[in-house]
């Protein structure tokens, strides 16, 4: 994302046997190897519980590169296989740390990047269950491996060697665990040391939403309560849940796994102030005030403000409650939708919709910014038709494809005046090239740089917890959980949680493209 220099590191990834690390941490790496974009001197060092050579660990990364990269070139394998290196070892206990500090050190000396200490630049990665993170967290302090202290105001920083640790979510599953665990790292870490991932902010068109904001002056004028009558972010799928209930999802729901996390990132971009450049603390300081800003919503209100959802059979799929691990007694939705507020002089009057669900009609994740009707419509006496034109509307789509398309009246060309919809359109690898990248490589590259845009401050975690956790634990919500058919959008509810208070001339309606529509 910057320009600043990338220092080689050794990276420690936790949870090294795991789903998250073959799928995506070391094809992100190899892809980044391949393109010539990883410091020449960083290796990782994979850490889990299972016994394994450093070659049984290459050989099983291999297999998981081969499906998983972008782009799998056989002749790059052997020169990247030599930066893996593997350390069987509980993280979870104190002990595994002593001979794990060897091995870095180990690997700084070969590789020639030790610094002050004795010790290289570690970046730590933990890609293990949540359950793990606060004893990981709290053994690498113990085991004296972060010595970063003060050194942003040493005299010679550079000498130093940094300790940097990036955290997979889910941060947290309430506002208390998400406090506790960020006082975990910060008794540890630095908090310019800590990287709270949230992949959406790696996707190339969430960055872009600043792009489009803040580098034209066209959209900024129009951005706030006198034209904009709501905005509505969606990110719908067409997969089940599955497998994944049983070790996490049903433990998590829609509103934890996508709105309260991935959504709300995603509605910071769109919301929040003109950062004064772009640099990590002036966005996140927005972010924050942003966040500070949303209206926490009081118990009597959520239920009229909020609608779960949980997908039924289909011909191909279970009901969720009948997918394997379900627990029926935690009553968890797959499909949440959510009314939020803004309470500051921009947006006051704006009703925010967010929605996210599985097994939906269509795979979609876009934003909508519906802007009001013109104050007078000088064409109304000419026809019906013309006398109730739609207002315009902006559409940002992030997934399938990325680009944004610009709904405006027209005349239809001929005689007489007869007015139409048409699209501005934008499609921006048809107009820029570029070939779409996965998130995790240039995030992971941005935590190498010190650099961090694109993660999360504490405050920005907990300030989500703020806002979602009362919608969470509001049991009339809670139990009046809607069900919807596998391949449609969603309960009929949210409809009606949409629609309410809008006007007649204006009737607030989510947009649900048809498969073809859908860029
Ligand atoms: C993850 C969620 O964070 O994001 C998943 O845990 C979800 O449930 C995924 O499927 C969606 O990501 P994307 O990039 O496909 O929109």
């Amino acid at each position: 994302m910057s320009s600043i220099a990338i220092e080689p590191c050794v990276i420690v990834i936790f949870g090294a046997s795991g789903d998250l690390t073959g799928r995506k941490l070391i094809p992100a790496l190899y892809d980044l190897y391949r393109q010539d974009r990883l410091p020449e001197k960083l290796c990782v060092v994979g850490v889990s519980r299972t016994t394994m050579t450093d070659d049984q660990f290459r050989e099983k990364m291999l297999t998981s590169v081969r499906q998983f990269s972008a782009h799998f070139d056989e002749s790059k394998w052997p020169e990247f296989a030599k930066r893996l290196n593997y350390h069987t070892g509980d993280a979870a206990k104190l002990d595994a740390f002593p001979s794990l500090t060897i091995k870095v050190q180990q690997l700084g000396r070969e590789r020639g990047m030790l610094k002050q200490g004795d010790m290289p630049n570690v970046l730590f990665y933990l890609s293990v269950a949540p359950s793990l993170y606060e004893p990981i967290i709290g053994n690498i302090g113990a085991a004296g491996m972060v010595m970063e202290g003060h050194r942003w105001c040493s005299l010679n920083p550079e000498a130093m060697p940094w300790q940097r640790i990036i955290v997979e979510k889910p941060f947290g599953t309430d506002l208390a665990t998400t406090v506790s665990l960020n006082r975990a790292l910060g008794r540890v870490f630095e908090e310019e040391s800590i990287f709270r991932i949230d992949h959406y902010l790696g996707k190339e068109l969430v960055q872009n939403i600043l792009v489009m904001r803040f580098a034209n002056t066209i959209f900024e004028p129009l951005w706030n309560s006198n034209y904009v009558d709501h905005i509505q972010v969606t990110a719908n799928e067409t997969v089940g849940v599955g497998s994944r209930a049983a070790n996490f999802y049903d433990e998590a729901g829609a509103i934890r796994d996508m709105i309260q996390s991935h959504l709300l990132q995603v509605l910071c971009m769109v919301t929040m102030e003109p950062p004064s450049m772009f640099h990590a603390d002036a966005i996140m300081r927005e972010k924050i005030k942003l966040l500070a800003s949303c209206r926490e919503l009081k118990e009597s209100e959520i239920p009229h403000s909020a609608v779960l959802g949980r997908y039924t059979a289909g011909p191909k799929n279970p009901a969720y409650i009948d997918e394997p691990g379900v627990n029926r007694a935690r009553n968890t939705e797959t499909f949440g939708a959510v009314k939020l507020h803004i309470d500051n002089w921009r947006w006051s009057g704006v009703p925010f919709y967010i929605r996210s669900g599985k097994m939906m009609a269509t795979k979609l994740t876009e934003i909508v910014v519906q802007f009001k009707k013109a104050p007078h419509n000088m064409f109304a006496r000419i026809s019906p038709e013309a006398a109730d034109r739609p207002a315009n509307r902006l559409i940002i789509n992030i997934a399938p494809r990325e680009g944004i398309s610009l709904r405006i009246e027209g005349k239809v060309p001929g005689a007489g005046l007869s007015i139409d919809s048409a699209k501005l359109d934008l499609d921006y690898l048809q107009r820029f090239g570029g070939e779409v990248i996965e998130a995790y490589g240039p995030l992971i590259l941005d935590a190498i740089r010190g650099d961090r845009i694109l993660y999360k401050h504490k405050d920005e975690v907990e300030h989500g917890w703020r806002i979602f956790d009362p919608i969470l634990h509001n049991q009339a919500l809670r139990s009046q959980i809607h069900d919807y058919a596998p391949g449609s959008w969603g309960p009929a509810a949210s409809d009606a949680l949409i629609s309410a208070g809008s006007s007649e001339s204006l009737k607030r309606v989510w947009h649900n493209p048809v498969a073809t529509e859908v860029r």
